[in-house]
């Protein structure tokens, strides 16, 4: 960081956040909180909110979240920098020469650099397919992939020439140096060795939602592999956050967004009128993907590859999807492979019919579930339903959870009584939010506690898999553990007076999420001065501000305020959030135990929580 933090923190109190917000997003006064339609996504019934005793704000469709610095980071596409000029600016403030200085504007004049230098690079290989040499592109595109002129020039359809060094030449001719060359990663250089990273291939130019070139896939015109190859992640091009063809989609008017799995789906897409398609690339779908869709859909039709790959994906993608807020269906493209072929053989017309009949994404995921059950033995038969109870855990709302045990009762002919009584038992041993891995087969727990120990041992290969959340360096905080967390956060974040009589039985240190953890720290150490906006100026990631500024922005019902209730609420409810973050400490404990007598402890102790209560005084 390259200001301190008390010239931070002057500009950031010299910008009251409803007056910067309400600059740009309509806010009216609900109890203690203002609400807005959230600038981050779309949507038609306010769910954004600005405290302005806290200083932070938090959208509670998108999770978008942070304090008047990353609200302009986040709405104008600001760096750290640039936003805190803007607020200097705003407040007649003279910000101080920076410590470190430089360092950034070199940063962004590099990225600079490398979006023109890409552009230059698509040029070239656009205009490539004009000459002899390219010709066996064109043929390709035209011929053998069926697109039109104006589908290649509207995606920017490339070719790569056979010579491993001919992008590298042009791009000298330009006037590039060798370094910014290199770090575009299009080519590489070592020594006195030059070659270019694409050749003989076509080339997909991958674009940002603004149009600007930010890498490439280059695929092999035969059967060559690798079948595609796609530029190294650079400054400027981070995978795990563009979807191919957003661009274009994000205009486009239909209100549900197609997701699909290769350029050459998106392509045909579009082609057929489908301007709504996007892919991930050569990446599975993941929660920044989905936050991205977010600011622009509500619906995303799942619509990858029929393959067991693309079946995959497709259980992957719904939870992120619906953890973002985002409803989900999947198409059936049977009896075809992708998106591309069934356009191929069926035409728009077809597509469009099968779009109408896409099924909830639940359901779907039920019907691959049965799959693997034979349903005329009773054994396992049982054990399908019980899996179908599993999975409804997923749902935290009981009114959503009591229609998708209606609709699948109904569906699956499963007896609708017997299939709530299982629910709700889960419910009142675990809680609601468990997740399953549902790839590879045989599902799994992911998030929670394992409810099913079989099945996981008789198909080990499910646990080491490129798959689900194994293998990851730091063991993921189970889902229903965080919320357990978060609530209970808070409750101390509006109030860090009630503190005390939390950290007589939870110290800091016991939270298992990260985050949540500094800030109960945090709390703790500032009891009468916690400064919510403060400390989200000290989270570092993106995705920790919003964590941190979902968990600070009580969730109490709109603008309701802890001040108005009475004791016998508050009491009751700090307990009971005390007594979930206990009782999961507890079960973290159990799990890991292997001594008889310790888990008795454990089981007694667990026990007694439930009369556990906070007395205020
Ligand atoms: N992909 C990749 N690298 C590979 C293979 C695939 O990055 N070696 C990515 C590409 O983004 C590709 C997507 O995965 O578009 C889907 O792969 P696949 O289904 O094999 O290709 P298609 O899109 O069907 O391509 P085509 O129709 O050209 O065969
Ligand atoms: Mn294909």
């Amino acid at each position: 960081m390259r200001y301190d933090e008390s010239t931070i923190e002057k500009v950031r109190e010299a910008n009251d956040i409803v007056d910067v917000v309400g600059q740009y997003v309509r806010l009216t006064k609900k109890g203690a909180n203002y609400f807005g339609l959230c600038p981050f996504h779309g949507e038609k019934t306010a769910s954004f909110s600005v405290s302005p005793r806290k200083q932070i704000y938090y959208c509670f469709g998108c999770g978008a979240g942070g304090n008047v610095i990353s609200f302009l980071m986040e709405y104008e596409n600001y760096s750290f920098q640039e936003s805190l000029k803007a607020l200097a600016d705003r407040a007649h403030i003279d910000l101080p020469e920076p410590k470190d200085g430089g360092e950034d504007r070199g940063a962004r004049e590099l990225k600079r650099q490398l979006l023109d230098i890409h552009k230059d690079a698509a040029m070239y290989y656009y205009r490539q397919l004009q000459t002899p040499e390219g010709a066996a592109g064109y043929r390709y595109f035209s011929g053998q992939r069926r697109l039109s002129d104006a589908t290649i020039t509207h995606f920017g359809l490339g070719f790569a020439p056979k010579a491993s060094d001919a992008l590298y030449r042009f791009l000298k001719d330009k006037g590039w140096s060798d370094e910014i060359i290199s770090a575009s990663g299009l080519v590489t250089i070592q020594e006195t060795k030059i070659h270019d990273k694409f050749w003989n291939r076509v080339m997909f130019p991958i674009m940002d939602t603004n149009s600007r070139v930010i890498g490439f896939g280059g695929r092999v015109m035969g059967d060559g592999v690798p079948k595609y190859l796609n530029s190294p992640e650079t400054l400027i091009f981070d995978k795990s956050a563009h979807l191919y063809g957003l661009n274009f989609a994000r205009k486009s008017r239909r209100k549900y967004m197609l997701l699909c799995e290769g350029y050459m789906d998106v392509i045909a897409l579009h082609q057929a009128g489908f301007t709504n398609a996007v892919a991930s690339l050569g990446t599975a779908f993941n929660e920044k993907h989905a936050r991205l869709l977010k600011r622009y859909t509500d619906l995303v039709i799942l619509t990858q590859d029929s393959d067991d790959a693309g079946v995959n994906a497709k259980l992957r993608a719904y939870p992120i999807l619906y953890d973002a807020g985002i409803q989900t269906k999947v198409l059936d493209m049977s009896p075809y492979k992708d998106p591309d072929e069934f356009i191929r053989a069926e035409g728009p017309d077809a597509y469009e019919t099968r779009i109408r009949q896409a099924k909830n994404a639940f359901i779907y995921m039920i019907e691959v579930l049965k799959k693997h059950y034979d349903l005329s033995d009773p054994a396992e038969k049982t054990a399908f339903y019980n899996g179908v109870a599993d999975r409804l855990c997923m749902f935290r709302e009981p009114l959503e959870r009591g229609n998708y045990i209606d609709s699948v009762s109904h569906e699956f002919m499963i007896p609708k009584d017997e299939l709530k009584a299982l629910v709700d038992r889960r419910i009142e041993e675990k809680g609601a939010g468990i997740r399953y891995d549902d790839t590879n087969r045989r599902p799994r727990v992911i998030e929670g506690q394992s409810l099913q120990t079989s099945g996981t041992a008789a198909y080990p290969e499910a646990r080491s898999g490129r798959n689900g959340a194994a293998g990851t360096a730091k063991k993921p905080v189970p889902l229903s553990v965080q919320q357990n967390e978060k609530l209970l956060l808070s409750w101390i974040c509006e109030r860090p007076d009630l503190g005390r009589y939390v950290f007589q039985h939870i110290r800091p240190e016991d939270l298992q999420t990260e985050i949540y953890r500094e800030i109960a720290a945090d709390v703790r150490e500032h009891p009468n001065h916690f400064d919510a906006a403060s400390f989200l100026d000290r989270c570092g990631e993106d995705d920790e501000k919003r964590k941190a500024a979902a968990a600070v922005f009580a969730e109490f019902g709109n603008g309701a305020s802890l001040d108005d209730m009475s004791r016998m609420d508050l009491e009751k409810g700090l307990s009971e959030a005390v007594r979930h973050v206990l009782r999961a400490g507890i079960d973290e404990k159990i799990a890991s135990c292997s001594d008889a007598s310790e888990l008795g402890r454990l089981q007694q102790s667990k026990n007694e929580l439930r009369s556990f209560k906070i007395t205020i005084t």
